[in-house]
This record gives C-alpha cells, sequence and structure tokens, in this order.
C-alpha cells in the first residue's frame, strides 16, 4: 500500500498531469484538500471509492485515516493544490509516514504562479531585467516568516517577486516594497488563476492596494511586483540568435 501525494494543479481540472489523474483513477480512497482542490478531480475516482475532505481534519485525523487505509491495503491518492514543493504541507505529513513506515509517492503539479504567468500571458524572467523569481509570502496565522526571509530583502534584488498567502495584507506589502521599487513599478493581482472566476488586476505598486481593496478579493490571489511584468523594450535572448551556435542547432 503506498500513499500518492498528487499536486492536483491550480483549479481548472484539465490542468493536472497524465500521471496524476492516473493515479487517482487507480486508488480506492482519496483525500483531497477541498478548500483549492477542484471537485471534477474527484470524478477521475474509481466508483465506491472512500472520498475524504480533509479541510476540516487535524492531521492526527489524515495520518489515521492513512493508517486505516493502510491497514486494509489500499493505496491512497493525496491531493494538494498546486504544486507539491511549496505550501502543500506535505512535509509533515511525510515526516509521520517516515515513522509509520508507510511509503509515499510524490507526482508534481503545475503551481499557482506558473498558473498566473499563463493567465497574464507573460515570462516573468526576461534577458537582463529579470532574471530569478522569488516565491514568497508573508507571516500568516498558520505560519510565521523566518526572521532572514524579509520582503525588503528579496525587495533589494529588485527582481520579480511572486507573493503568496498575502493578499489580505497589501498594504503592508506595498508599504514594505515600496523604498525599492517605487510607485511606477508594474504591480499585478492574479485571484484564482485558472478558475472560471479568474480575476486579474494590473496597476503599478502606487495603485495596487486601492484597486485590490475595491475588488473585494481577499483569498487564492498572487501578488506579482516588479519590472518584467511591464517591459516591452527587453533584450532578445540569445538562445535564438541566428550568430549562437548551440549543440541541439544542425547547422
Ligand atoms: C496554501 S498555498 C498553496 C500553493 C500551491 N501549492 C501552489 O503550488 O501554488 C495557497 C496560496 O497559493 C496561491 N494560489 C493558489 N492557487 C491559486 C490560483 N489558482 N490563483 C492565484 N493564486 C493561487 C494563493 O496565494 C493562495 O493563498
Amino acid at each position: 500500500m503506498t500513499v500518492h501525494f498528487i499536486g492536483a494543479g491550480p483549479g481548472a481540472p484539465d490542468l493536472i498531469t497524465v500521471r496524476g489523474r492516473n493515479l487517482i483513477a487507480a486508488c480506492p480512497v482519496c483525500l483531497y484538500a477541498g478548500s483549492l482542490v477542484p471537485k471534477e478531480l474527484l470524478e477521475h475516482c474509481p466508483a465506491n471509492a472512500r472520498i475524504v475532505d480533509t479541510a476540516p481534519l487535524s492531521l492526527d485525523e489524515i495520518v489515521a485515516e492513512i493508517a486505516t487505509a493502510h491497514a486494509a491495503g489500499q493505496d491512497i491518492a493525496r491531493l494538494h493544490s498546486g504544486d507539491l514543493s511549496i505550501w502543500s504541507a506535505t512535509g509533515e505529513q511525510i515526516r509521520r509516514l517516515d515513522a509509520l513506515g508507510i511509503p509515499y509517492t510524490m507526482t508534481p503539479g503545475v503551481p499557482s504562479f506558473a498558473a498566473a504567468a499563463a493567465a497574464l500571458g507573460q515570462e516573468l524572467t526576461l534577458p537582463e531585467v529579470a532574471q530569478s523569481l522569488v516565491l514568497t509570502r508573508t507571516s500568516g496565522r498558520a505560519s510565521a516568516m523566518p526572521s532572514t526571509e524579509t520582503l525588503s530583502a528579496f525587495a533589494a534584488t529588485h527582481t520579480t517577486l511572486a507573493i503568496h498567502l498575502s493578499i489580505q495584507s497589501v498594504k503592508r506589502v506595498v508599504e514594505e516594497l515600496m523604498p525599492f521599487y517605487g510607485a511606477d513599478c508594474p504591480a499585478v493581482v492574479v485571484a484564482k488563476a485558472s478558475w472560471p472566476d479568474q480575476e486579474i488586476i494590473r496597476e503599478t505598486l502606487g495603485t495596487i492596494a486601492a484597486a485590490v481593496e475595491e475588488s473585494g478579493i481577499d483569498r487564492t490571489a498572487l501578488i506579482l511586483v516588479g519590472p518584467s511584468l511591464a517591459c516591452r523594450d527587453f533584450r532578445e535572448s540569445a538562445l535564438y540568435s541566428v550568430d549562437y551556435q548551440r549543440r541541439y542547432r544542425g547547422r
């Protein structure tokens, strides 16, 4: 018996990997984080599967569900939104599984920052403008930030920031970033990227907080900040230049 952790993607039910979908279809038990995982994905579960929304459960209760399935020899599909590698709370579950000697696999998913970039129709790294992308968040009720991981520290790079789990603190985010990026820096909020009710707000750092307040968006949104978000006159990358010889170009 194995627990298959699966990145369910950002919201659109067809943004799951083929491997993830096949695993859901093969597991008689499905545990899903109901707050953000789209319900349509549960249609891939086999008939008579045990399907449990873990949103209201504690970690102990989730592990108890897993242990029960393990004792019955049943594989489990464990769905988390987006990709598993960021803010999925898989770390603590894996630690429990290791202690219990229960095997697991991990199948990646499309993260929300990638869905947001796709919604914007943009690349977030542009030659000589931004060559790094910072995936970060601000402190919330559930998790404090490590003391060195401040927005100011990341802002000092002037690169593109993708700030998660922080839309309710957008005013504070703006205050902290303003000295580094300035009021005219592009700032974008993408809410529910890839869901039918996706919303995009394109503003500047100086205007984004008021626009968010006016929109009423207060959850499931990313704040993206950085010059790459509105830059048109960047240099072309060398990759496709006619002068650039590389291994995969047979001329
Ligand atoms: C608990 S984290 C989960 C992140 C997820 N593991 C990922 O790969 O993106 C939830 C936060 O991710 C962001 N998020 C998740 N889905 C989103 C979406 N479809 N559109 C915009 N932001 C999203 C929001 O900032 C939200 O508060």
